[in-house]
């Protein structure tokens, strides 16, 4: 028998902006991704306040799915996926986010395609706010710094919670809101880059601004899910966070308490608000680090606790040191780094291949919060090489997702309550961090350079045939 429950949501991960393309069609506003170019991993993507002449901003065609979700949808029922994660795009919905009514075309766009899960019985499971926040609030409010954002943020999942509430059943408010407690963050997920054109990694630093920006967000997250559980009783809230855990390098003591600070700053500070329903008891020593005081408005600590999540979820690709001798050399992340781990091996972006890492993450979770757990983003970017012929063997691809499944089926076996397991970029698609395609991580192949050339045909890749195999078998077989 299965070590997985029977009705485990094997799926996969994607999110709007880095795969519909069409960023201006039927209505869509421009969000902060489309005014981000592409990078490499040592060159870094730039975000600009204008449309820069000749040069390329990647999400706006991205790989085209707005035109080929079909084709895409049929190749992900062919791998037997039972649930497909995707966030619908602010700005489809409200171009600018102010705006008094939402964009029907915009709304039409997701009827479709939630309709085409459907027609396959693939579950969507939907980020409401995955990096995309619409580019207009960042330029008015200077993004989630601006506590106008909760209103707007409810407005937006009020229409999309009535209109898809008889196809959409389990929901995430914000992916990976805990990037709003690194520099990194304020780009992505807060969106407090106003006025400010160059490369992501020189927007200055102001964790004050950021953590009162988390604050706006934690509000706007739990109202959304005190809505929705009142009026809709048949739907799953969850939230999103991205873990990377950090170990400490070594016993000596000081590397031990500064991890554990760390690890409660940047991996435990937002779900234990989202989960808990209240700041952690540890929150104002995080602030007073920092001069950071926190401003609330009456009701916002009882909505936190009324607005708690059903299930939690996380990313997990790689995990990291922390130790207190700053000789020690650094190692890559996405939102996170932290000190190379002398036991692990990297990807070619220097992200940290820790399969284990991923079962001693599920037990210290579940072990802190009990209730359901689901990791929706997993997976390895790679260069891959087409051999002759034509096709993809992706061999290290299907190395990297085997040992991290049977560190999940351990996890499992150590009593951890596991919803469900949704690889990222299930389809190649435009890298976050770095902006580019050259990174992979789909099961499906998709002719798209980084120079915009590539006619976005789709070819399966030797890891096609083995998740569908994995997927058959309940995760029995994965040789
Ligand atoms: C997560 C994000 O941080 O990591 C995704 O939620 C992202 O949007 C994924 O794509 C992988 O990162 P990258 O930079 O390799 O695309």
């Amino acid at each position: 028998m299965s070590v997985l429950r029977d009705d485990f949501l094997w799926g996969g991960a994607v999110a709007a902006n880095q795969l519909e393309g069409a960023w201006d069609v039927d209505g869509k506003g421009a969000s902060v991704p489309d005014h981000c170019t592409n990078g490499t991993h040592t060159s870094p993507k730039r975000i600009t306040v204008d449309f820069e002449p000749g040069v390329l901003y990647p999400s706006h065609e991205a790989i085209d799915f707005y035109h080929h979700y079909e084709e895409d949808i049929a190749l992900f029922a062919e791998m037997g996926f039972k649930t497909f994660r995707t966030s619908i795009n602010w700005t489809r919905i409200f171009p600018t986010g102010e705006e008094e009514e939402p964009n029907e075309k915009g709304l039409e766009f997701y009827d479709k395609l939630f309709a085409c899960c459907k027609k396959y019985d693939i579950e969507p499971l939907v980020t409401i706010s995955h990096y995309e926040l619409p580019y207009a609030l960042v330029e008015k409010y200077n993004g989630w710094y601006g506590r106008e954002l909760i209103d707007l943020y409810v407005k937006y999942c009020k229409v999309i919670f009535e209109r898809y509430k008889d196809v959409v059943k389990y929901w995430l408010t914000f992916n990976e809101i805990n990037s709003g407690t690194m520099p990194l963050g304020a780009v992505l997920s807060l969106g407090t880059v106003q006025g400010f054109t160059g490369p992501i990694t020189e927007v200055p630093d102001e964790p004050c601004v950021r953590l009162q920006g988390l604050h706006h967000q934690f509000v706007a997250s739990a109202k959304a899910v005190k809505y929705a559980h009142e009026n809709y009783p048949q739907f799953q809230m969850g939230n999103m966070i991205c873990f990377v855990t950090s170990y400490p390098l070594t016993c000596n003591p000081a590397d031990i308490l500064l991890n554990q600070a760390k690890m409660r700053e940047v991996n435990w500070y937002c779900s234990d608000v989202q989960v808990r329903g209240e700041y952690p008891s540890y929150a104002k020593a995080i602030w007073d680090k920092y001069g950071f005081e926190l401003k609330a408005e009456p009701g916002d600590f009882e909505v936190l606790k009324e607005g708690t999540v059903d299930f939690y979820t996380f990313s997990y690709y790689m995990s990291n040191c922390e130790s207190a001798d700053p000789d020690n050399s650094a190692a890559d992340g996405n939102i996170i780094s932290g000190f190379k781990n002398p036991y692990l091996e990297a990807s070619d972006w220097g992200w940290q291949i820790d399969p284990q890492g991923l079962h001693y993450t599920l037990n210290e979770i579940y072990d802190r919060y009990r209730i359901p757990l689901m990791v929706v983003e997993n997976g390895l970017g790679a260069f891959d090489k087409k051999e002759e012929g034509g096709s993809i063997i992706d061999d290290y691809r299907i190395d990297y997702l085997r040992k991290h499944i049977a560190e999940m089926k351990a996890a499992v076996e150590d009593g951890v309550d596991l919803m469900g397991y949704t690889p990222w970029g299930c389809i190649d698609l435009v890298a976050a961090s770095t902006g580019e395609m050259a990174k992979r991580y789909g099961f499906i192949y998709v002719e798209k350079y980084d120079d915009g050339t590539g006619d976005y045909s789709r070819k399966k890749k030797k890891s096609f045939d083995w998740y569908k195999k994995v997927i058959a078998t309940n995760g029995d077989d994965l040789d």
